[in-house]
């Protein structure tokens, strides 16, 4: 591992990030960001691409795989039991979409779900005849709390298989996933998680975990561009699952052989995994160092916001809800909370949203990502090596000025 060269925050974002300067980037879970010595090797390989098509397709199948075998150190694992997907979705779909359910299987998800996901399930449940159930979850709950639902779901013995998010996306909150991951097992129970959220925030290792398949986004947290994602297929279900297109090698390939080079298309976000794993250690100092700044940064940030502004985060009492993401409840008060309440629907959300952003997107060149959970409007952070904790606070004021706008335009 080398040692880390510059200072996070600010300056190194200036140094190595892409953002305008006068841009206050605060929501890295959504895109998330791709540093400039990345953003060179992929223009680098897709000028090579561009530039020669035929030997760069030619090329190309061991060059995913030696990305790929980069990758799998960092997750634990045999590069067999993985392979590249474009976003989370597609690996969602490439599992849920070739599983082979036979009617009346159940799938158990959560009402906390990522739309896209739940849309799929919707569609294969349709599709193939199945049954979905739900665990309801009302947050902050404690761990063992969650755990007493999902076990409430799986032991009663019909789920074929369980999809859980391990941090879902708005509100962001991570979920006892090795904990989920063991009673799946201990019910007979597939487990399919959803880490879109995980890979580069929290430690992975799949070898301990024993899930059966698992996505992440190398897109947010390792600082590849979009288009690169991670699929984890447990070895029993190698032969089960198949890329979406099935393309050229199908028949007697081993399951990652399937994925190396699925259909014409840009692949140049998969050769990058290696230029970013170097920008996390030659630059960062490793994954461990981004960690231990980005967590720190949290802990200031939410101590900032309950001690010294008064508000309320979203977080349990053992403090195991969040991440390099955390939540912050909006501070309503009489009139305006009020009508907040009388109001509150996806349309009303949408309004709000339109006006706050319009603000400050081209106003304050920010973007603060938020929405409404159990009622109340919430504010999701994020937390990465390019932030310092005053931009948390500058953001926030200039949200609630926003919205401050926003209530004064309906005479509040
Ligand atoms: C929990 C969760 N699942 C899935 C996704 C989908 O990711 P993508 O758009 O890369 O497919 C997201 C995106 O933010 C997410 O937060």
């Amino acid at each position: 591992m080398g040692q880390q060269v510059s200072k996070f925050g600010i300056q190194f974002r200036h140094d190595y990030f892409l953002f305008d300067k006068e841009t206050t980037p605060v929501n890295h879970g959504s895109y998330g960001a791709v540093p400039k010595p990345v953003f060179e090797e992929y223009q680098k390989l897709l000028l090579e691409d561009l530039t020669f098509p035929d030997k760069f397709a030619l090329g190309l199948p061991p060059r995913v795989e030696h990305n790929l075998k980069l990758i799998a150190k960092v997750v634990n694992t045999s590069h067999e039991n993985l392979a590249f997907v474009p976003n989370a979705t597609s690996g969602v779909n490439d599992v849920l979409r070739s599983f082979p359910f036979v009617k009346g299987d159940a799938i158990l998800a959560t009402n906390i779900i990522y739309d896209a996901c739940k849309n799929t399930i919707d569609y294969v449940v349709e599709r193939y005849h199945l049954k979905l159930e739900i665990v309801e979850l009302k947050f902050p709950a404690s761990d063992a709390d969650v755990l007493a639902k999902f076990e409430g779901k799986l032991s009663k013995g019909n789920i074929k298989l369980c999809f859980f998010d391990l941090v879902c996306s708005g509100p962001g909150i991570k979920f006892p996933y090795k904990e989920i991951t063991k009673l799946c097992k201990k019910y007979n129970v597939i487990s399919c998680i959803d880490g879109a959220h995980s890979i580069g925030m929290l430690p992975i290792d799949l070898e301990e975990l024993q899930a059966d398949f698992y996505i992440t986004n190398l897109h947010k947290w390792l600082y590849c561009p979009r288009g690169c994602a991670l699929l984890y297929v447990n070895p029993k279900f190698h032969k089960d699952i198949e890329p979406f297109p099935i393309s050229h090698t199908y028949k007697g390939a081993k399951f990652y052989e399937k994925f190396l080079f699925v259909a014409s298309n840009n692949y140049v976000s998969y050769l990058v995994v290696e230029s970013a794993l170097k920008f996390i250690d030659e630059t960062c100092g490793g994954l461990e160092n981004i960690r231990s700044y980005c967590n720190g940064l949290r802990k200031d940030a939410i101590e900032m916001f309950t001690k010294e502004m008064g508000l309320k985060v979203l977080e349990n009492e053992e403090e195991t809800i969040s991440t390099f993401m955390f939540n912050v409840f909006v501070d309503l008060k009489g009139k305006r909370l009020e009508y907040f309440k009388k109001n509150v629907s996806p349309e009303f959300f949408v309004e709000i949203r339109d006006f706050v952003y319009d603000i400050l997107i081209d106003g304050k060149h920010t973007y603060i990502q938020f929405g409404i959970y159990d009622e109340k409007l919430f504010v999701r952070f994020s937390c990465q090596i390019y932030n310092e904790l005053s931009e948390y606070k500058l953001t926030y004021e200039w949200f609630t000025d926003a919205l401050d706008q926003f209530f004064k335009s309906k005479s509040l």
